[in-house]
């Protein structure tokens, strides 16, 4: 605190006079006319006044140009420092105000890349608003510094064009979003924070109660049973842009805390669902980028986007899609496969056309580590040629089961073909990752087109090995397709009425139509494992709200991190987020999360235990 009022009150720094900190005044004289990106030849010839900050300074000649930044643009100005005082006090990220007269570059010279290329502001007066030190890294879109270092000085990083840029159109999306949603007559309300769990298979981040001594709130995964509380109390078409929080591993993809376009409706079907996001994403794409959607997006049932590629999120911009080979190679030679195949499991092929040629040795070695990382024993793979197969596997094989293969994947010489054989869950795993990375690396992805799918029909249950026992494959608040079987080793062949969104590959989005009966919602908590006494303590309170009169209603969750994104095309989430958390769930700016501060849990009737620090390795 006492460096920050050293800091206000020191009139004079390095020779320089603040001038808005002159004694006896406080305002700033020279308040913009204009922004920094907004001036165009058709302004020449008038005064005007800029506020920014300092980019670059050239001395060319006698005379400064200085590109001065804000949100909006950047403008050139030039300077006499003959003639202008304070104009050799210009440091990078120095905040002025800059009067001047607005003229055409000289010579028709304009600079193209610039949208206020066409013109300089010829500076008449400077006044200096504030200083800055000198800037950890430099701000600009090619930054060299590490993330670490941007994320501690996020406010100045967040200067840098295409940072800016990210969350401005953020803004935009989140604006038109309102609008789509408004306009289809939603109401827009806000959930608690601070609640009971509300599940999504992460952990809930718990905030202990002082008022309440030895109880704990849990954050919200989700809004989810709040909004369907909302349904219950006749709200009927609701939505919200809201903050999730979940305690799980961080990937690109994911924060511990993002936000989500919330929403969900009374007496639907999921198609009136599909309607509303459709529109909003036609509009999205439309407005932000000018790219046309298709009205309706396509569907595909997860079992067949299971078998096409081997994954429920497929990025459907290229081919190479998966084979299933167990019929021809049940009875083949190579126990590998047909073990894998007498086993349950299965056999499957990807043909990558040309890849003989454009996949290398070296490359086959790492889409076989890659598939080993997704739990495949092994990559199998063959090329073929006129002088006839090479590979691994080419000599297990005899020739009419080879060809039978190529009849099937209509391989031809110049090919190459790899298989996974296996549990189907690690087949699918594995292919599908060995997919997308062929897709990257022989660039056959079209970056210019945008696929969006839904994904209907999962199944209801997933069973775990781990847990021994079914657990919901989505949430457990969506409504089965169908009767629940009486016998439970049938459960993985129940559908629900579930749908995801799919862009480019990405988990846009995710809902169902809900279980509006509390008999159905308490079998499916029984079905899951949980007793009554597990459910009751846990959503006693909903299934309650559930037997008030709840009505039919359905609805979906968008991932608005993602969306910005994707609509982007970023690769991390964190470039679309003001103030995100690194890869390790910390703020580095903020320094957070912090030790206790004193006392705080003494209040709250906690005990803290700091982690025993780490024994010195022993040499
Ligand atoms: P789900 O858990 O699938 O569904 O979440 C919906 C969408 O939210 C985004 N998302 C995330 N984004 C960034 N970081 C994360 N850690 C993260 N987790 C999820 C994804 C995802 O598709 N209540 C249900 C929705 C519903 O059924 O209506 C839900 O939360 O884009
Ligand atoms: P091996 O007999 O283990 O030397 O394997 C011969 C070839 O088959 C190697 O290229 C392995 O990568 C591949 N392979 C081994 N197990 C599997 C499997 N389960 N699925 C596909 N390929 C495999």
């Amino acid at each position: 605190m006492a460096t920050l009022r050293a800091h206000a009150s020191d009139e004079i720094r390095s020779g320089v006079i603040l001038s808005h900190l002159e004694p006896g005044r406080r305002a700033m004289k020279l308040q913009r006319t204009h922004n920094c990106g907004e001036l165009r030849a058709e302004h020449a010839g008038q005064e005007v006044i800029l506020n920014g900050w300092v980019s670059v300074r050239r001395d060319l000649g006698g005379l400064y140009f200085v590109d001065l930044r804000d949100r909006y643009g950047v403008t050139q100005v030039n300077i006499d420092p003959e003639k202008v005082a304070n104009a050799d006090e210009l440091s990078r990220e120095t905040v002025i105000a800059v009067k001047g007269r607005v003229q055409e570059r000289p010579g028709g010279n304009p600079n193209e890349s610039m949208p206020t290329g066409a013109i300089e502001v010829s500076c008449s007066e400077i006044e200096i608003l504030n200083l800055s030190l000198t800037p950890p890294f430099e701000v600009k879109d090619d930054v060299k510094a590490n993330e670490d270092t941007r994320l501690r000085f996020r406010y100045v990083d967040m200067r840098r064009p295409v940072l800016s840029k990210a969350i401005q159109t953020r803004s935009r999306i989140c604006q038109i979003i309102r609008e789509v949603f408004h306009g289809e007559d939603f109401c827009e309300v806000e959930t608690p924070l601070l609640m009971k769990t509300s599940p999504e298979g992460a952990r809930d981040f718990i905030v202990p109660s002082r008022m309440q001594p030895g109880k704990v709130y849990a954050m919200p995964q989700s809004p989810q049973l709040m909004k369907q509380a909302l349904m219950v109390s006749g709200i009927d078409k609701y939505f919200q842009i809201c903050k999730c929080l979940r305690d799980e591993d961080l990937r690109a993809d994911r924060q511990p805390e993002f936000t989500q376009l919330d929403m969900e409706m009374s007496f639907v079907r999921s198609d009136d669902v599909f309607l509303v996001i459709e529109k909003t994403l036609v509009r999205l794409w439309k407005e932000v980028l000018g790219e046309d959607l298709p009205v309706e997006f396509p569907r595909m049932s997860y079992r067949e986007a299971m078998d096409r590629f081997g994954i429920d999120k497929p990025d459907t911009r290229f081919g190479l899609e998966l084979v299933d080979c167990s019929e021809t190679l049940k009875e083949c030679g190579f126990q590998v496969f047909s073990g894998a195949i007498s086993g349950g499991g299965s056999v499957r092929g990807i043909r990558v056309p040309g890849g003989a040629k454009a996949v290398s040795r070296k490359k086959v070695d790492k889409l076989e580590k890659l598939a080993k990382e997704h739990g495949a024993k092994g990559l199998a793979w063959m090329k073929l040629a006129a002088d006839g197969p090479s590979g691994p596997v080419a000599k297990f094989l005899s020739e009419d089961e080879r060809k039978a293969i190529c009849d099937q994947m209509g391989a031809v010489d110049g090919d190459l073909l790899v298989f996974v054989a296996d549990k189907n869950d690690v087949v699918f795993a594995a292919l599908a990752a060995v997919r997308q990375r062929l897709g990257q690396d022989l660039d056959l992805i079209d970056r210019n087109v945008t696929d969006v799918l839904w994904i209907c029909d999962f199944p209801l249950f997933e069973y775990s090995e781990e847990h021994g026992g079914w657990g919901a494959m989505h949430h457990m608040f969506t409504m089965p397709k169908k009767d629940l079987p009486a016998d439970n080793s049938k459960l993985g062949d129940v559908l629900g009425n579930q749908y995801d969104l799919v862009v480019n590959g990405n988990e846009m989005g995710s809902g169902s139509v809900r279980i509006h009966r509390a008999d159905i919602q308490r079998r499916i908590f029984e079905l899951i494992g949980m007793d009554e006494e597990e459910a009751n303590e846990k959503f006693g309170w909903f299934l309650q709200a559930l037997e008030y009169g709840a009505p039919p209603h359905g609805g979906i969750a968008l991932g608005i991190d993602r969306l910005v994104m994707v609509m982007l095309g970023y690769d991390n989430i964190r470039d679309v987020i003001a103030f995100p958390k690194n890869s390790s769930g910390i703020d580095p700016m903020m320094d957070s999360p912090s030790e206790p501060m004193d006392g705080a849990f003494e209040e709250l009737g906690l005990t803290f235990t700091p982690p025993a620090p780490e024994a010195p390795e022993e040499s």
